[in-house]
This record gives structure tokens, sequence and C-alpha cells, in this order.
């Protein structure tokens, strides 16, 4: 009985935070129900969250080296301890990024600990690179399957719904813990921001 009891308390956050996370809305609008205008408004705000250095840290470019930028007002900054990603991303020919970064669901309550997330900690693909490009450039560059990993727009809101389910990047950059500035929004005004700009045919403005 006492066992029981013991499991119950155990398994009721788990299965709270499940229905959290499945509480997410990414029903698709119909195509054309945004204007052009409320696209390009939805897209100004999503880039406010690409940008920001809870996403932007990993999206980095051919150095392969993450960085430390902690706010949005933030000095760019390069990660610590001669950090390198390595062509893998994940840091295999120097020291991998999960011997610091653990993979774990617990929360991230100690301030300058490395961060850690439900999935495996590395840099994002060299063709996701957000850092040094201009919002114009970000929004066609995530507006072609060719150079977002393949994803049309259920693709995309299928990446954000994904990472959320396994508490991956996405999640913790809306809620990184202790210490750490979040991402503006939330997860699923980010998700309608996709949503908007996807039926208002992913306008990027021109520049
Ligand atoms: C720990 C590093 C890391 C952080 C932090 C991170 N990402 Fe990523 N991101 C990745 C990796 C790795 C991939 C590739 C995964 C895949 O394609 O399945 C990725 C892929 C993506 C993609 C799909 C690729 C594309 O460009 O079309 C999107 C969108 C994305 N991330 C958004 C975000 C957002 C929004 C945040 C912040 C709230 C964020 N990421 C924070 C590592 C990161
Ligand atoms: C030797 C341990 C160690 C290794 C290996 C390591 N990191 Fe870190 N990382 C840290 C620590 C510690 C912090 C937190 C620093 C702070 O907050 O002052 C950190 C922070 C970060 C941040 C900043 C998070 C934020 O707030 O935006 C990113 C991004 C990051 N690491 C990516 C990586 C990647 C990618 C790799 C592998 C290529 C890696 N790290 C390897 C220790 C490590």
């Amino acid at each position: 009985m006492r066992r029981t009891l013991i499991a119950l308390a155990l398994t009721v956050p788990a299965t709270l935070a499940l229905a959290a996370e499945t509480q997410l809305d990414d029903t698709l609008l119909p195509e054309g129900s945004v204007s052009e205008q409320d696209g390009l408004a939805a897209w100004d705000r999503i880039h406010e969250v690409l940008s920001h250095p809870r996403c932007s840290n990993c999206h980095v470019g051919e150095d392969n080296i993450p960085l430390w930028t902690a706010t949005a007002s933030g000095q760019a900054r390069d990660h610590g301890m001669n950090i390198h990603g390595g062509d893998s991303r994940i840091g295999a020919e120097y020291l991998p990024c999960s011997s610091c970064h653990l993979t774990t669901d617990l929360p991230n309550s100690i301030p300058h600990a490395p961060p850690h997330a439900g999935l495996d900690w590395q840099l994002a693909p060299l063709e996701f690179q957000w850092t040094g490009k201009t919002s114009a450039e970000i929004c066609a560059q995530l507006a072609d399957p060719d150079r977002n990993g393949g994803r049309d727009l259920e693709g995309l809101v299928e990446h954000i719904t994904h990472d959320v389910s396994e508490n991956g990047f996405i999640a913790w950059g809306f809620a990184p813990g202790a210490g750490r500035e979040p991402a503006p929004y939330d997860v699923q005004s980010h998700l309608d921001d996709f949503k908007a700009w996807g039926a208002a045919g992913m306008p990027c403005a021109p520049g």
C-alpha cells in the first residue's frame, strides 16, 4: 500500500507535465486566411525569438563554436574553455558537448551550470545558421525546404511540437531555468506565429 502511494506521488508530476505538452494547439490555419501584413508582423516576432541568444547561441556558423551571449542586448561571446563543435557539431572531434551538457528532463536549477535538455546537446546543423544573418535572410532560408531540413509549414510546426514533447532545445529556450533570460513570448504564441506566417504564404520583407 505504502509503495503504491509513493509510486503515485512520483508519476503524478510526470503526467501533469505530459498534459501541458499535449495542450499545444498545432491546427493549421486555412491558406490565405492571414493577410501579408499580418504574416510579416508574425515573422518579425518569429525573428525576435530565433535571434535571441537562447536560440541563436547554438545556430552558429562554420567556425563551429557555440556562443555564450547572455541577453538579447548582450555582446556575442565565444563559449569558454575552447569548446569547439567540430564538423560533427556535437564536439566528437574534441570534447563532446554531452560530457558536460547532460540529456535529462531534470530542471535547470543551478545558475551557470551547463544547461541540459531532453535531447543530446549539440550545435544546429550549419545550414540552419542564424548568427550574422539578417531577418530577411533567415526568413528566406526558413521558407526554403532545401535549406530548412526539407520542411513545409506542417513540418516546421511539427518540429516545434516534437521538440516540446521531447523537452528539447525549443522548450528549453523559452524556459531556460535559473539565471538565464528566456526567449521572448512563449511556445504557443511562437507556434501561432508560425501558423499565421505560413497561412499568409511565408512572406519575407525585402532586404
Ligand atoms: C542546444 C542547441 C540548440 C538550441 C539552444 C536551439 N536549437 Fe534549434 N536546432 C538545434 C539542432 C541540433 C537542430 C536540428 C534538429 C533537427 O533538424 O531535427 C535545430 C533545428 C531547429 C529548427 C529547424 C531547422 C530550420 O532552421 O528550419 C528550428 C525552427 C529551430 N531549431 C528553432 C529553435 C528555436 C526557436 C530555439 C530557441 C527557442 C532553438 N532552436 C534553440 C539546436 C539548438
Ligand atoms: C567542459 C564542459 C562543457 C562542454 C564540453 C561544453 N559546454 Fe556548453 N556550457 C558549459 C557551461 C559550464 C555553460 C554555462 C556557462 C554559464 O552560464 O556561465 C555552457 C553553456 C553553453 C551554452 C549557452 C547556453 C545559453 O545560455 O544560451 C551553449 C549554447 C553551449 N554551452 C553549447 C555547447 C555545445 C554546442 C557544446 C559542444 C560543442 C558544448 N557547449 C560543450 C560547459 C560545457
